[in-house]
């Protein structure tokens, strides 16, 4: 079968690298490319992708919401988090689905149920994070700027950084935020001193594999998880809705180590 994941800029995803690893360990001979689409271009996606008899993609910057007018039939879980990640062809009908927050859940899975969560930013990642966590845990967000919750279709509660108290009850506290990713300023969002010594803190982001964020988490003595197992798990959900199999997840990680591993090396 044919795969890809398309976006504007495309050419640094390490999504065909991790999905060609599991192929082999699998011993399939599916493929997967990645599309550059020009903003210019996307309402050609349909005949591009036919064109190349495509029969499943993954989607990332700028095209997640975008995606909602483009496919036939949306799942409710991309419905409420307001994005698609995952675009499975069958039968020429389009169908949208999103696997980041249940990648992120995966990923954090022996952590959570009935637990305090607090989760930095309100983007398109916070969204899908919060919507697959909020129906077992209490999950609160803080963000600089509160009304970005105001139109998600599910209730979550939010309050500025400067909210102490919500950090101190926190057993798991998730950055979604880019403060720490690479080229972005790395000031503290909350003083992480202010933590329970039991809390997990989590980053969505796996480069640097540890945010600033993560390091000072982790020089406290706190448990600490990267976005490394997310990005696994959010393409391995994709390839089970692709081909009903189960993805080999941990011949895909270790394909990303490797190459982070190599590429620091350089
Ligand atoms: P994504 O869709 O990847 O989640 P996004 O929609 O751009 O990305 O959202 C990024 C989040 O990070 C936003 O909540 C943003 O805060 P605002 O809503 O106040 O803009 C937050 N963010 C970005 N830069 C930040 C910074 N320097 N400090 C704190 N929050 C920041």
């Amino acid at each position: 079968m044919k795969f890809a994941v398309i976006g504007h800029p495309i050419k640094h995803s390490l999504s065909p690298l991790m999905h060609h690893a599991n192929f082999k360990a699998l011993q399939t001979d599916d493929e997967f490319a990645a599309l550059h689409i020009d903003p210019k271009h996307f309402h050609h996606l349909r005949d591009i992708i036919q064109d190349k008899a495509i029969d499943g993609f993954n989607i990332t910057i700028p095209y997640k919401v975008d995606m909602l007018q483009i496919v036939d039939v949306v799942d409710t879980e991309a419905q409420m988090i307001g994005a698609i990640n995952t675009v499975h062809i069958k039968d020429g009908v389009w169908y949208g689905y999103n696997t980041d927050g249940a990648g992120f859940k995966a990923s954090i899975e022996n952590y959570i149920g009935g637990k305090n969560i607090v989760v930095f930013g309100a983007g398109g990642a916070s969204r899908a994070i919060c919507y697959t966590l909020f129906k077992d845990n209490k999950v609160t967000v803080l963000n600089r700027n509160t009304n970005r919750v105001a139109d998600w279709p599910f209730q979550i509660e939010a309050y500025t950084y400067d909210m102490s108290d919500t950090i101190k009850q926190a057993d798991i506290v998730i950055n979604t935020t880019p403060v720490g990713m690479d080229g972005f300023m790395s000031d503290d969002l909350i003083d992480i001193s202010q933590l329970k010594p039991s809390a997990v803190v989590c980053d969505i982001i796996y480069t640097p594999d540890r945010t600033p964020i993560l390091q000072s988490a982790e020089q406290r003595g706190l448990s600490i998880i990267n976005g490394l197992d997310m990005f696994v798990n959010q393409g391995a959900l994709s390839y089970e809705i692709w081909t009903g199999k189960k993805a080999d997840k941990t011949a895909m990680k270790q394909a990303v180590i490797n190459y982070l591993q190599r590429s620091t090396l350089c």
